[in-house]
Formats: C-alpha cells, structure tokens, sequence
C-alpha cells in the first residue's frame, strides 16, 4: 500500500549549488530560496558550514541565513560538519543541522578528511551540542550502495554507520546513494536490512540521478514504506569529492510522479517551475530536468 502524501525535503541550495564552479550572487540565493519558500515546500536545506576553502560557493552560509525570509511552517536546515560548523551555524539560528559522514572509508576520508572512526566522537560532539541547543539533527549517511573508490557497499556496513548516528541522537537518517549508481534490487536489499531494526519514518532517501536510475529507486522506497524523500530543483548538484556524481533526481520531476500517483506533497508545480526558471537564469544555462523540457516547450 502506498502512502497517501509524502514529504520533499529540497536541498537544492545546498547539494544543488556546491558543485557548481560558477559563483552566485548571495542577493539571488537569497531571492531563489525565498521563491522556494512560497511553493508549499516544508523542508529546505539552504547553505552549509563547512569549510569554505572546500565548497567556496557556500561562503556565505551566514549572509544567506540572515536575510532569506522564512516562513514559520518550514524547517531550514544546513549541513554542519564539526564544531566550527556548529558554531558558526548557532550565529544564524537553523532549525535542523545535518551532519554527514560515508559508510566507505575512502569516500569519508577525501570529503571530510578522516576515517570513519575518527568522525564519530567529532559528530557525537556536534549532534549532542545541537540538540542542547533545541535544534534537530539529521544524519547523512553517503556512498550506501557503492563507493567510486571502493565499488559496492554492503548494507551491513551502512547498519554500523547508522546505529552509531542513531545511538548520539539523530532523529533522521538521509541514505545517500551519492554517485547515482543503484538500482531498486539494491534499494531494496539495503532497506530490508535496515527496516529490521528501524522504522521507515526514520529514514529519508537521497538518490543522485547519475544513471537515470532515481526514479524507479523512489518508487522501490515507497513500496517499502519510505515516505522521505532528498531532491535538488532541477537536478542541480553533486558531491564535489565523487568524481562523475551528478545531481540529485530534480524536485519537479519527484513532484510530477508522486501526484500523477496520487500521492500529496502540498507542493505547487508551477511556483516550483517557476523557481527553477530563476535559478537557470543565474546559472546562465538550462537545467536538466523532464519537466523543464516539457515547460520550455511551451
Ligand atoms: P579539516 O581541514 O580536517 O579541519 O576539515 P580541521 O579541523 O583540521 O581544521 C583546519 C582549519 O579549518 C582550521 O583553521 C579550522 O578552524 C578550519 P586554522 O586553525 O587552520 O585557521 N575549519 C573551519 N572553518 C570554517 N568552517 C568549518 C571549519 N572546520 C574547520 N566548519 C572539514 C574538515 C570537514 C571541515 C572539511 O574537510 C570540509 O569542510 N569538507 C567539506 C566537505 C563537503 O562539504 N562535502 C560536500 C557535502 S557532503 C555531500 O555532498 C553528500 C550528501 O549530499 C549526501 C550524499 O549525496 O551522499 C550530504
Ligand atoms: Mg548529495
């Protein structure tokens, strides 16, 4: 049984625009996410606090923070890497701070600079501060189906991971399949292991679209009874540090599925169009996602 509604995290802000080389102007972020704030969506992730000499095009997480408009029904969320992370999140008030770390050793060690080991008591420190802090803290988990350094991951792997980020105080797992590469076999295998132990409403799913694959891996997810879903408006973004890892499945394209299913998200496609037209203007090229095809069309 499907469910009736679904919730769409965007996180196109952030996942959406670290990987693209060219710079935008903060007064347009700022104007981009306020557009994103009126289409009905209920999560956004806006910028991130790590270290700006990695993600340059993130810099001005603070600036960002500080003058987008918000709206009391949406979380605003940032990804915070460590305690200067954190500290420099708690300046700009977020409501929810996401931490992230690999299941593959290799992949950990060339995004945040440390093995799996180390990263733990640094991210127990984080998630512990934020929750004293009132915020929530939500768990990425990156590389869970395969690594492009050391090919596939096995769920039990992944499990090690999350019962750690669980036993410090996340409320949410993200699961990401950060170079595209899985398929619903995969998607299933991995959730059969973890839905032993946890709930479904414990986890969010974040498919990179790299081989055209995200779409069938949401429905699997659905079918398992996941009803969180990770997207980025048109297809934006990458991870910078997973060589050929291209966007996450675009948000319109989720959205044009889930209601076509009959699935509510609360979202209006033609705000949401309408955001992704602005976006594409300061990137200066289009974006690629099925739907904006179809709406240049006319
Ligand atoms: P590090 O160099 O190991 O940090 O970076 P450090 O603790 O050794 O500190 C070195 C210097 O950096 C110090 O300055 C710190 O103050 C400073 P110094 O004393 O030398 O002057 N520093 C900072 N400055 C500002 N903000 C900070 C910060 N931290 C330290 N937060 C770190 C470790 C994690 C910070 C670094 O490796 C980093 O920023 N990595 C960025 C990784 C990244 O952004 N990756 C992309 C996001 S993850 C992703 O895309 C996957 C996801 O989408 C899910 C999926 O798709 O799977 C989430
Ligand atoms: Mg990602």
């Amino acid at each position: 049984q499907l469910p009736e509604k679904v919730v769409v995290k965007e996180v196109g802000p952030r996942d959406g625009l670290q990987n693209e080389t060219q710079l935008i102007d903060t007064q347009n972020k700022i104007e981009w996410i306020n557009m994103l704030s009126k289409t009905g969506l209920s999560y956004i992730e806006v910028t991130s606090f790590v270290h700006p000499k990695w993600i340059p095009q993130l810099a001005d997480a603070a600036d960002v923070l500080r003058s987008i408009k918000r709206e009391h029904d949406i979380t605003y969320a940032a990804l915070v890497p460590n305690m200067r992370g954190l500290e420099r999140a708690l300046e700009v008030n977020i409501d929810e701070a996401s931490v992230f770390m690999s299941a593959s050793e290799s992949h950990n060690q060339s995004n945040i600079n440390k093995t799996i080991e180390d990263t733990y008591p640094v991210l127990q420190e984080v998630i512990e501060e934020a929750l004293k802090e009132n915020m929530t803290v939500r768990g990425y988990v990156s590389t869970v189906i395969a690594c492009p350094i050391e090919g596939d991951i096995q769920p039990k792997k992944v499990l090690e991971v999350v019962d750690r980020l669980f036993s410090f105080g996340v409320t949410e797992i993200s699961l990401g399949d950060t170079i595209g590469v899985g398929t619903p076999n995969e998607v299933e295998a991995l959730l059969d292991v973890l839905l032993a132990k946890y709930e479904a409403e414990q986890f969010a799913m974040h498919f990179h679209d790299t081989r055209g694959t995200a779409l069938a891996n949401v429905v699997k997810s659905l079918e398992m009874g996941i009803t969180k879903f990770d997207s980025s408006l048109g297809g934006l973004g990458g991870c910078p540090y997973a060589k050929g890892a291209s966007g996450n499945v675009a948000t319109e394209d989720l959205l044009y599925m889930f209601h076509r299913m009959g699935i509510q998200t609360g979202i209006d496609m033609d705000k949401l169009l309408q955001a992704a037209l602005f976006i594409e203007r300061q990137l200066g090229e289009p974006v690629k996602s099925k739907q904006m095809d179809i709406y240049r069309l006319g």
